[in-house]
C-alpha cells in the first residue's frame, strides 16, 4: 500500500514531489485528470502506482485514498487567466475537487493533507511583503478557487480532526513546467520562446513583480510539511516563496544572458485579473516548519533554461 497519494501527479509541481518520494525510496500512488497534465511527464515515474482520474468525481477520490497516510495536493486549473474565462471549471476543478478529496482522505483514514495553496489570495494590497496575518483580498476566481480550499482544510482539522497544512505557493518555475499553452507560468513561456529565438511579450509596463520560487524549493517544503509535529502545523496555512522579488523586465535581462536571445520585448496591454507586486514573508514557514529557500532565482532559473534548451517542455 503507497504511504503518499500526489493529486495532479503528471503536472509540473505533483510530479516532481513524487520524483523526490520515489527518489528516497517511498511508496507512492499519484493521480491526475490528464486535463493539464501530461502523459510527458510521467517518464521517470515508473515507480509510481498512477490512475488517470478526476477529483471531480468521489468515487476516483475515494480509489486513490484507500490506504493512504498522507495526501499532498496540487491538483488545480493553475492559472488566473484561464480562471477568468472559465470560473466554473476552474471551481470544479478547484473548490468540488478539494471537497472530494477532503471527504474521501477523512474516510479513508489519511492521517495529513499538505495542500497547493497560492499567493493570489493576497490580490492587490500594496503591502509588502505579505504575510499571514492580512486579510485575504482575492481578485480573480482562480484565486477565490484557491482560497475556499485553505478554508475548508482547515474546515476538515477543526471538525473531523484529519491534519491540514496549506502552502501558499508564489510563482513557481522550473523544469516540467508546461511552455507550450498561453495559460502557462510566465518564465516557461519566456524560456521556450527566448530559446528558439521568438520575442517575448510582457504584459503591461514589465516593472510588476514576483516572488518567483524555484522548484526544488517548493518539493522541499512540502516534504517538511508532510513530516512536522501537527500541533505545530495542523491546521495552519503559510507562505512559500524565496522572500525577495524581481521584475519582468529584470528577467528578460537575465534570459537575454542565459539563452542568448539579442531582441526586446513586445508590450501589450495589463492581463485582467493581474496583480501588480508580489513578495512573501516567509518567516512563518520559517517557524513553524524550518524552511529556508535552498536553491536561488538565478541558479534556478539557469537550472530551468537548461532544461528547456535540452529538449524538455515539447513532446
Ligand atoms: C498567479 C498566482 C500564483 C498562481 C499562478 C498560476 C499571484 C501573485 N500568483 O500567478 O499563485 O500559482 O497564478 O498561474 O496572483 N505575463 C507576461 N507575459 C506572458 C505571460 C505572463 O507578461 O507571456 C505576466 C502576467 O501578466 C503577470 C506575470 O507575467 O503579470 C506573471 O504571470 P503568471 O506567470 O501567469 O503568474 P501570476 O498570474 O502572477
Amino acid at each position: 500500500m503507497p504511504n503518499y497519494l500526489v493529486t495532479g501527479a503528471a503536472g509540473f509541481i505533483g510530479r516532481s514531489i513524487a520524483a523526490a518520494l520515489l527518489a528516497r525510496g517511498d511508496t507512492v500512488r499519484g493521480i491526475d485528470s490528464l486535463i493539464t497534465g501530461k502523459r510527458s511527464n510521467l517518464v521517470g515515474l515508473e515507480a509510481m502506482e498512477f490512475m488517470e482520474g478526476d477529483l471531480a468525481d468521489p468515487a476516483a477520490c475515494a480509489k486513490a485514498c484507500a490506504g493512504v497516510e498522507v495526501v499532498f495536493h496540487e491538483a488545480a486549473l493553475a492559472s488566473v487567466p484561464r480562471s477568468v474565462a472559465d470560473p466554473v471549471a476552474t471551481n470544479v476543478n478547484c473548490v468540488d475537487a478539494t471537497l472530494n478529496l477532503l471527504v474521501a482522505a477523512h474516510a479513508a483514514g489519511v492521517r495529513r493533507v499538505v495542500y497547493a495553496a497560492s499567493s493570489s489570495v493576497y490580490g492587490d494590497a500594496p503591502v509588502l511583503p505579505k504575510h499571514e496575518q492580512m486579510l485575504p483580498s482575492p481578485i480573480s476566481p482562480y484565486a477565490v478557487a484557491k482560497l475556499a480550499g485553505e478554508h475548508y482544510l482547515t474546515c476538515f482539522t477543526r471538525v473531523y480532526g484529519l491534519e491540514t497544512v496549506s502552502l501558499r505557493y508564489f510563482n513557481v518555475f522550473g523544469p516540467y513546467q508546461d511552455p507550450t499553452s498561453h495559460y502557462s507560468g510566465v518564465l516557461a513561456i519566456f524560456c521556450r520562446r527566448m530559446l528558439a529565438g521568438e520575442q517575448p511579450t510582457i504584459y503591461g509596463d514589465g516593472e510588476q513583480s514576483r516572488d518567483f520560487t524555484y522548484i526544488d524549493n517548493v518539493v522541499h517544503a512540502n516534504l517538511l510539511a508532510a513530516a512536522a509535529p501537527a500541533e505545530k502545523v495542523s491546521g495552519r496555512m503559510m507562505n512559500l516563496a524565496t522572500g525577495s522579488r524581481i521584475t519582468l523586465n529584470e528577467t528578460v535581462a537575465i534570459l537575454r544572458e542565459l539563452t542568448g536571445y539579442s531582441g526586446k520585448p513586445a508590450y501589450e496591454p495589463v492581463r485582467a485579473g493581474d496583480i501588480r507586486d508580489s513578495l512573501a514573508d516567509i518567516r512563518l514557514a520559517g517557524e513553524l516548519l524550518g524552511y529556508a529557500p535552498i536553491v536561488d532565482f538565478r541558479e534556478g532559473l539557469r537550472r530551468t533554461v537548461e532544461w528547456y534548451r535540452s529538449g524538455g517542455g515539447v513532446d
